[in-house]
């Protein structure tokens, strides 16, 4: 089975959980655009009634308009029932990394005010441990990006690269640039990793969602399953 099909398949799932009436944090990437599209048409045909969303992308938030999902922000509804979106990996713990499509912090800033963070992926995302799969995305202020690249590298043991579309800087919705933390081996202390980052100035986010994924929705060429945070 194609990995687009699987990813169509876990959000097919999470898009059962929504309920008229919710709010309803709607992450970014390509995994979550199936869900945001599933919504639409449910919102569009009356299937779904008395929805808002509050997107986590300038992206998401055009797609969300065009199918009519009324949206909101975070100032007028602090507490949301359910968001879903994708992650780049999952963890045994269902710790995740996200970031990859460049949304992190405005995911997070969502995400952290859900009753219930729905996380969909296909199982190509599983891995034994984070950081294993590829970088971790640290958002930074452009200025002075440098020592912060410099501070991550000898602080974490991580190689940075500064993310570059055609060698400029990609910058994110925010304003933001993106340096990608490559950990050798993985990350051994996500916990740590957490702490370090969260007391650095000039660090604005990271891809790093702990303790925070309540559900799991994974999607196998053998079928789906649902993991909860015990
Ligand atoms: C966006 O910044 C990311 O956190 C994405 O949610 C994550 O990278 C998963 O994206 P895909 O579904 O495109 O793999």
């Amino acid at each position: 089975m194609k990995q687009e099909q699987l990813k169509a398949q876990a959000a097919a799932k999470a898009v059962t959980f929504v309920a008229d009436g919710m709010v309803l944090g709607l992450g970014t990437g390509s995994t979550t655009r199936y869900a945001v599209d599933m919504i639409g048409e449910k919102v569009k045909s009356g299937a779904l009634k008395n929805i808002v969303g509050i997107p986590t992308s300038e992206a998401t938030a055009r797609q969300a308009t065009a199918w009519g999902i009324l949206l909101g922000d975070l100032a007028d509804y602090p507490r949301i029932d359910l968001a879903i979106d994708g992650a780049d990996e999952v963890s045994p713990a269902l710790d995740v990394t996200k970031g990859w499509g460049g949304a992190l912090v405005r995911e997070k800033l969502v995400e952290m005010h859900a009753e219930r963070l729905v996380i969909i992926v296909d199982s190509g995302k599983m891995v034994e441990k984070l950081g294993t799969r590829g970088p971790l995305p640290v958002e930074v202020t452009p200025f002075g990006w440098q020592v912060q690249a410099r501070w991550l590298a000898e602080k974490l043991g991580c190689r940075v690269e500064r993310r570059e579309t055609d060698g400029e800087p990609f910058v994110t919705d925010n304003q933001n640039y993106i340096l990608h933390c490559f950990f050798p081996g993985g990350i051994d202390d996500p916990h740590a990793v957490h702490r370090a980052l969260a007391g650095r100035t000039g660090v604005v986010g990271h891809g790093l969602f702990l303790d925070m994924v309540t559900d799991v929705i994974v999607a196998a060429p053998s079928g789906i399953r649902h993991l909860r945070r015990a």
